[in-house]
């Protein structure tokens, strides 16, 4: 016997009110950590940004489907500016410094939906 699962991705009119996605945002933390002598957002505190961001976001209430998932993430070339995290869906850059920082970007931009623009990686900024 097989199991039929429906991908029909159109809202059913019976459902309650589904969100248009499942996680209005994300926010991917760069977590590399090189084993030489160059740069990495590991070596920045990329470990403690990320647990931070997931404890505020969880204490905020804002963390679960139609809201906002944290995630751990490779690499994401933008070495040059970290520690780095972007939000998505806005693809919005930040190079943070220590837990006011994300403190700040998990109130304005994941709870508010307002980009802390003094905290934007400069778009020139790769690998
Ligand atoms: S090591 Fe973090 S963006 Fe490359």
């Amino acid at each position: 016997m097989t199991a039929s699962i429906s991908h029909d991705p159109s809202p059913d009119a019976t459902s309650p009110a589904a969100p248009a996605t499942y996680y209005e945002r994300h926010i991917f933390f760069c977590l590399n950590q090189r084993g030489n002598a160059e740069a990495s957002c590991a070596a920045l505190g990329a470990q403690h940004a990320f647990d931070r961001c997931k404890a505020q976001v969880k204490a905020a209430g804002l963390a679960g489907p139609g809201k906002v998932r944290v995630n751990k993430a490779g690499c994401l070339d933008r070495c040059a500016g970290g520690p780095v995290a972007v939000v998505y869906p806005e693809a919005v850059w930040y190079s943070y410094v220590d837990a006011s920082d994300i403190d700040e970007i998990v109130e304005s931009h994941l709870k508010n939906g307002q980009v802390v623009k003094r905290l934007l990686t400069p778009p020139h900024l790769g690998r």
